[in-house]
């Protein structure tokens, strides 16, 4: 139950996962059970650790802490960001994806907002000095096991999808995406030379105890939302997929008789959410197909631009709220990011860890307002749509300058 009261922050940005008014009482789970956001509820300030990274990293995350800032300043609670470096500028800086002052940093804050990391400069580096290497260190050093990723069409964003208006209006996906197993961190892995020729292997791993954990983490989010679950795997090849579907039906039917799961294969997920997406509500996988088909999903709206998400574990450590795109290199520095899922991000953020859900109301209201005025970036801008482009730094001053004009109204 504590599990359903933390995790209903999470799902109301932009309106995005369900009316308020919906039901919350999935079926109660003994508390050493469920997995849950950590909140540390309402203070007078807050500490947060904030992970720029790479790429439009810096740019994004600025916009983002002054629309916090702005925010902050008109409820009257304090915010202090400590920085800290991941991905390639702490390999820069200290030859170190995921530094151990930035693991002290997290561990020692109220909530953590990254932006994103990576980069060609990074690429071709071994495998323990690369941008994604840190990002999985910090997943799995934190614990934070469940990935939140919400697909939802905005009205006002539409015309930016690529697929046709009747495939995606009305389109509200929730992919939940086990993020600390699965192949990304199963052993043995590397490149060995057997028999002469050099040979990769990586281990598709999954432990009972983690599909059960990832699986009431759906159930909860699926019974708040429609009730429909759709479990992806690989079950008619793999034997770890055969263990995911068998556990995560079991799960259902003892612990959430009301959700109504179904089984897909992965590939015909991929091809199902492109051809109808409108049969889905929420999606539980695991991390590798999860990492694969939140991508798809988030294009259905149009733009990765516009997606936050939030990584969460088990009660008692921060979550990570970061937005689900990656570091955009080619645009990094000419201020032509979108802000607004590390701003969505944000709102996520002070909802769920900070117990702010008044101010991120704001944070939310103030970003459809903007879309709602007609303003846009490059990335969800189509041609002869009559709106407004904006830079990066000038979008997050509108999400400010609407906070600041809904308090005075
Ligand atoms: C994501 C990213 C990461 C992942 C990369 C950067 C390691 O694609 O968060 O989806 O694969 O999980
Ligand atoms: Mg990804």
């Amino acid at each position: 139950m504590q599990l359903v009261k933390q995790l209903l922050p999470l799902l109301l940005p932009l309106g995005l996962l369900l009316p308020p008014a919906l039901s919350l009482l999935p079926p109660p789970l003994p508390p050493s059970r469920s997995s849950s956001l950590s909140a540390v509820g309402k203070k007078a300030s807050y500490s947060i650790a904030l992970l720029e990274g790479d790429g439009i990293g810096p740019e994004i995350s600025a916009a983002t802490v002054s629309v916090l800032e702005t925010v902050a300043t008109a409820a009257g609670f304090g915010l202090s960001f400590t920085p800290a470096l991941i991905g390639g500028a702490a390999i820069d800086a200290v030859q170190d994806p995921y530094p151990p002052a930035t693991h002290a940093a997290c561990e020692a804050a109220d909530s953590i907002l990254l932006a994103c990391i990576g980069g060609y400069k990074w690429d071709s580096n071994p495998r323990d000095m690369r941008p994604e290497t840190g990002l999985l260190a910090m997943r799995s050093r934190l614990g934070l096991f469940a990935n939140l990723r919400p697909a939802k069409v905005l009205p006002q964003l539409i015309e930016a999808s690529t697929l046709k208006r009747e495939v995606v209006e009305g389109v509200d996906i929730m992919v939940v995406r086990e993020l600390t197993g699965d192949v990304y961190f199963g052993e043995p892995k590397g490149i060995d030379v057997i028999d002469g020729e050099r040979v990769g292997y990586n281990n598709m791993i999954y432990k009972e105890s983690e599909i059960k954990r990832i699986a009431r983490v759906a159930g909860n989010v699926a019974s708040k939302r429609t009730g429909k679950l759709c479990s992806v795997d690989k079950a008619n090849v793999l034997d770890v997929s055969q263990l995911w579907k068998d556990v995560t039906t079991d799960i259902m039917e003892e612990e959430f008789p009301a959700v109504d799961l179904s089984h897909m294969y992965v590939d015909n997920a991929a091809m199902q959410l492109i051809r109808w997406p409108k049969q889905f509500d929420t999606i539980v996988t695991g991390n590798i197909f999860g990492d694969i088909l939140s991508d798809e999903a988030s294009m259905l709206v149009g733009s990765l631009g516009m997606l936050p998400s939030a990584s969460i574990g088990e009660p008692g450590g921060p979550g990570v709220f970061e937005p689900c795109h990656g570091s955009a290199p080619d645009i990094a520095g000419e201020n032509k990011a979108n802000p607004l899922a590390m701003i969505l991000s944000a709102a996520m953020m002070l909802k769920y860890d900070l117990g702010r859900d008044e101010e991120a109301k704001m944070i939310e209201d103030a970003v459809e307002a903007v879309l709602d005025g007609g303003f846009r970036t490059a990335d969800i801008k189509s041609d002869g749509d009559g709106c407004e482009l904006l830079g990066c730094k000038e979008m997050g001053d509108k999400v400010s300058e609407m906070i600041t004009s809904m308090v005075k109204a």
